[in-house]
């Protein structure tokens, strides 16, 4: 059993059993990857304050979001084709994370479908509803998450087309992929996952197919993918889409206060401060640079998330502490996932928690609540030297 004591254990085991094509999909960004890049490494440029002779036993990490508790505020985000990494993927994160006691999105774009993943947890997840055109599949999608009674929609709005990614282009991950001879052969030399996935039913994307008129299997689901997504999608559409859903709304994928200002307008509960992970508008400042002037804007009529570029507990503390009542972390539980399953997820989840624990204490604190700015040195201007 290897050793893990940090998330980048887990992406070396991530990338050393996936087969290339879907390690690729997660480990990468848009372009040339400079935000995918900028999400992280502005994370180092924040520096914790170290303060000692504080009373710090008796530590808490427990919190809120959107009202429902955590056991830490950090939330599985949604990431598409999580199924592939791992077979049953969805289930196995949703299992962990239900475990763990923090909440799990499940994709539209996922394997498992929403029913598959309500009928194998036992506490209610969040439902990431991807805009497409087909009103018809977006209302029945909704009764869906309704009947499997999610907890929460959360409606991303910053992929009305995709980002180019050059490692999915030339890797052919498409939807169907399209497999190569090399594909294949690295495909061969991954014998656990491919013993899994063949164990499984579920390899295609299970909330649409068989959902959506005219894909009844995955061949056909190339021509509507290229067309599917919404491109016309606006704060009215979005408005019409807090209507059909009576609880709590998470909007995802905002990265300017004026668009903040729009969520807060539509009715939202929460929003995500998010780039997609850098896997769409490349050039954009990153999450975290982005979080002050956003709460500038709507710190006090909405709550603010951040999503994007975390990859330890001292990120979590620094996005805390910076204003974010909460965070997301997908590639640090996809690279979990795919190193060991639902143990490499709850072991992400560990890591984390641990990090963000003895960090805290390091700090002075014993309460996550009271984290503040106080808690760090952010170089002036960190979020105002773009004009
Ligand atoms: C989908 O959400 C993706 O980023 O690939």
């Amino acid at each position: 059993m290897p050793v893990i004591t940090e998330i980048e254990d887990l992406r070396r085991l991530h990338q050393k059993r996936t087969p290339k094509m879907f390690y690729d999909y997660a480990e990468s960004g848009s372009w040339t990857e400079q935000t995918f890049r900028e999400n992280s490494s502005d994370f180092d440029l924040i520096r914790l304050r170290q303060r000692v002779a504080v009373d710090m036993s008796n530590r808490s990490t427990a919190s809120t979001m959107i009202g429902h508790d955590v056991a830490m505020p950090v939330a599985l985000a949604p990431v598409g084709l999580t199924g592939m990494q791992r077979a049953d993927g969805e289930i196995k994160a949703a299992r962990a994370a239900e475990k763990f006691g923090v909440p799990f999105t499940l994709s539209t774009m996922s394997i498992c479908s929403i029913e598959d993943v309500a009928a194998h947890t036992s506490k209610p997840f969040w439902f990431q509803v991807y805009t497409l055109k087909d009103d018809d599949f977006m209302t029945r999608l909704f009764q869906r998450a309704k009947d499997a009674k999610c907890s929460a929609i959360v409606i991303t709005v910053d992929l009305q087309l995709l980002g180019q990614r050059h490692k999915d282009l030339k890797n052919g991950l498409s939807a169907p992929p399209k497999f190569t001879v090399k594909s294949v052969a690295d495909m061969m030399t991954k014998v656990q996952w491919g013993l899994e996935m063949l164990g499984t039913k579920r390899r295609f994307f299970g909330n649409i197919v068989g959902h959506v008129a005219g894909i009844d299997d995955p061949s056909s689901l190339s021509a509507w993918t290229a067309q599917a997504f919404d491109q016309s999608l606006d704060w009215e559409r979005i408005k019409q889409f807090r209507k059909m859903w009576d609880g709590p709304v998470i909007i995802k994928g905002i990265l300017d206060a004026e668009d903040a200002k729009m969520a807060a307008k539509v009715g939202a509960d929460a929003i995500v401060v998010s780039n997609h992970g850098g896997r769409q508008l490349d050039g954009a400042l990153s999450s975290i640079r982005m979080l002050e002037p956003i709460l500038d804007a709507v710190g006090d009529k909405i709550e603010v998330h951040l999503d994007s570029g975390i990859r330890s507990g001292q990120d979590v503390l620094k996005a805390l502490a910076m204003g974010a009542k909460g965070t997301y972390i997908g590639r640090a539980f996809v690279n979990g996932l795919g190193a060991m399953g639902e143990a490499g997820v709850t072991r992400a989840l560990e890591v984390i928690h641990k990090e963000l624990d003895s960090t805290m204490a390091l700090c002075g604190e014993r309460d996550v609540k009271a984290l503040g700015r106080h808690n760090l040195l952010v170089p002036k201007n960190f979020s105002g030297e773009w004009g």
